[in-house]
């Protein structure tokens, strides 16, 4: 099924079939995988992927944060990025970005963590379901997010992601689509691959960072709302405000902007409610290359 798919590995190119590890390596048993994940559209220029240059930096971060070194420079994982699009022949879809340690070790450190860096494209429909939800249900997961003094929650590393997956499979059993965590400190921190947001008097909110992940997208809306005249606040936000929201949403590079229609026991009423409606267009528009002023952000990749 894979077979013309091509993965771009520490400068080359391979079959999506030999883009593998050794089970023994440091990244498989201890989970020092780092990773991005974003979206590329396609542009009546060609295909162009959102923020490109600001997932580069999250990923270099990442590494910092633990220690690890990228080899290559941002310029470098760029043109890895665009060469990895052409070689798969793709206008529209997602890149997951991996650095790993490969090597087999038994150690919980390595002397020399340098990351090898591989690269992955994949079309849109392959990545997300066909028939996804227009909205979705969430709960209050039972799991806190992972607290920053035990590790840097900012860092995108595999091993931190098992506290989604809980959280994701608890939501599951229960019946929700998802599950929102709290902090350490109970107030709302995020999901487990998505960001959250709720809008209380027309007023857009959303957690201040320090406990969440460094989200892109979260980033962008937040970047971008002042243009279309939305306030918005980041603050943290207690049980009791999320629970009597006026408009909950989720957002991500996969799903872009989702309304939650039910919270626990509590419905939402109409969805997508005014502020989740205006800040979904903005960024169907941004994404799609028909808003000028946010054209920067879609990064040329052919
Ligand atoms: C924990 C967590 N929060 C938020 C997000 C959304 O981040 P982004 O907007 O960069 O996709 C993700 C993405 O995978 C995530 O894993």
């Amino acid at each position: 099924m894979n077979q013309e798919k091509k993965v771009w590995r520490n400068g080359n190119l391979i079959p999506w079939e030999e883009a593998t590890v050794h089970i023994m390596s440091h990244s498989f048993t201890r989970g020092s995988a780092v990773f991005e994940v974003l979206a590329f559209y396609s542009t009546p220029h060609g295909p162009a992927a959102f923020r490109l240059p600001e997932h580069c930096d999250r990923l270099i971060r990442t590494a910092e944060l633990l220690n690890m070194e990228i080899v290559q420079s941002k310029q470098e994982i760029i043109q890895a990025v665009a060469e990895t699009v052409r070689a798969n022949n793709l206008d529209q879809g997602f890149i997951k970005i991996v650095g790993f340690l490969g090597e087999e070790t038994f150690v919980i450190t390595v002397p020399d963590p340098k990351l090898e860096l591989s690269i992955f494209a994949i079309s849109a429909q392959e990545f997300r379901p066909k028939n996804s939800p227009p909205a979705i249900s969430s709960c209050l997961s039972r799991w806190r997010r992972l607290h920053p003094e035990t590790v840097p929650v900012e860092a995108k590393v595999a091993a931190n992601y098992l506290n989604g997956m809980l959280a994701r499979q608890e939501a599951q059993r229960r019946g929700f689509d998802l599950g929102l965590m709290l902090d350490g400190q109970g107030f709302l921190a995020e999901g487990s691959v998505e960001s959250a947001f709720m809008a209380k008097d027309g007023v857009l909110m959303t957690p201040p960072l320090g406990r969440i992940l460094h989200s892109i997208t979260r980033r962008s809306i937040l970047e971008a709302a002042p243009a279309i005249g939305l306030k918005t606040l980041e603050k943290p936000i207690s049980l009791p405000e999320l629970l009597h929201a006026d408009e909950i949403f989720i957002s991500s590079t996969s799903r872009r902007v989702m309304p939650v229609y039910r919270i626990e026991d509590r419905s939402l009423g109409e969805v997508p409610g005014p502020v989740t409606s205006q800040v979904s267009r903005l960024i169907e528009a941004i994404c799609s290359g028909r808003d000028d002023r946010f054209r920067h952000w879609l990064y040329p990749i052919r």
